[in-house]
């Protein structure tokens, strides 16, 4: 169809479903085990309810933002996602023309189809990129992936800690793509296992927060924690001098049952809030399941002037990069930008400063 014709985000998925190869489907859409927390991610947003606010002159409304002190048009980003040439030859580059054109930040994959270089010199001028670490056991290694990432302009570091090992991903496992000789999985790669094992297979199984410590200091640029799932950890993090967390399962590919990232935002700010040692300007990422205008919203109401929250997207933007390429992505990004407008107006807040948590009703999101 028509890029015309896309109402809503999930209108991608569907056309992703039915024009992708099976390996890629199985590979981008897969869940761990029963795809319990992949589903409650989106389901635990459903459990939210907003208190709008009426009699408010809402006829200028401006969701723009900054991010790590980066400029957006929008509270949310396009999160690290690997292996975007499966679904379209642009691959990840693709992606960061179409991010960049619509003034939203990209974070890129240390497994990305494309290169490093390739993705950085996509990059729209102004526009912000940033670098998700997964850590070699060869230090070596991750210090030149580290600087490399500085001196193609990334502006943060992104270390994902949720993958010690590979979830247990059984349509993936099924689909055997990692045999097709014709694909590229890079020298680490061990084929046979599945796509993602395959892929992963260098990933640090040691680490542990004394290596954070020591990575940290390899860069100076912020560095922030990706896939953190509990309340204690936000703070192990903040107390090391991280510069935030991402709350994610990594969209329910890793444990099954681990909690929907926005149960733990909203159990994490209140306590955060009494944390007298918290770095200002720590801020709060999270992403899984986030589908539409109000989804983001209400991740934003649950932050606070203390801790600011910045939500990410991971396989809507490799659907709509899949279906259309970078006028996938910018129309994916359009159609979010345009709910979070509307939504804003109908809800009663100008800007996002005005966005809090007195907005939004979670008493049913433990008891659901
Ligand atoms: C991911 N994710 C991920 N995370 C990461 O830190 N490094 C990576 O290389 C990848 N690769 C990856 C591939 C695919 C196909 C998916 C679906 C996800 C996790 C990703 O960053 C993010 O946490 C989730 O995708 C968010 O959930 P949604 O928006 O996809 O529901």
């Amino acid at each position: 169809p028509p890029l015309s014709a896309i109402q809503n985000i999930h209108d991608f998925e569907y056309l992703a479903k039915n024009i992708l190869p099976i390996g890629a489907w199985s590979y981008y859409s897969c869940g761990a085990d029963d795809e319990i927390s992949m589903r409650e991610n989106h389901y635990a947003y459903q459990r939210i309810f907003f208190r709008p606010r009426v009699c408010v002159d809402v006829s200028e409304v401006d969701p723009s933002t900054e991010l790590l002190g980066s400029k957006t048009s929008v509270p949310f980003y396009v999160t690290a996602t690997a292996m975007a040439k499966l679904g379209n030859p642009g691959g990840e580059c693709s992606i960061a023309r179409g991010a960049g054109k619509e003034g939203v930040i990209q974070m890129i994959s240390t497994l990305s189809s494309n290169s490093l270089e390739e993705i950085a010199a996509a990059r729209i001028p102004g526009a912000t990129q940033w670098f998700q670490l997964y850590v070699n056991e060869d230090r070596e290694m991750t210090h030149e992936l580290i600087q490399k990432a500085e001196e193609l302009g990334m502006k943060a570091i992104f270390i994902t800690v949720d993958a010690p090992t590979l979830g247990n991903r059984e349509k993936d496992r099924r689909s055997k793509f990692s045999d097709d000789p014709n694909l590229d999985l890079g020298k680490d790669a061990q084929r046979g296992s599945g796509a993602s094992r395959a892929l992963s297979s260098f990933i640090d199984c040691h680490l542990n927060w004394d290596d954070i410590i020591e990575i940290k200091g390899m860069t100076k640029l912020p560095v922030l924690i990706k896939g953190i799932q509990r309340v204690e950890d936000i703070f192990k993090a903040a107390e090391i001098g991280c510069s935030g967390v991402v709350l994610s399962n990594h969209g329910g590919r890793q444990l099954d049952t681990s909690p929907p990232p926005v149960e733990v935002l909203a159990e994490a700010v209140p306590l955060l809030q009494k944390m007298d040692k918290l770095k200002p300007g720590f801020e709060i990422f999270i992403d899984g399941g986030v589908r539409r205008g109000t989804d983001i919203l209400k991740a934003v109401a649950l932050g606070d002037n203390k801790v600011k929250v910045g939500v990410g997207l991971g396989r809507p933007f490799l659907y709509s990069n899949s279906a259309y390429g970078e006028e996938g992505v910018r129309k994916a990004i359009q159609l979010l930008k345009d709910e979070v407008e509307l939504d804003m107006r109908l809800l009663g807040v100008r800007n996002l400063n005005e966005l809090n948590r007195n907005f939004v009703d979670t008493r049913r999101l433990w008891s659901g």
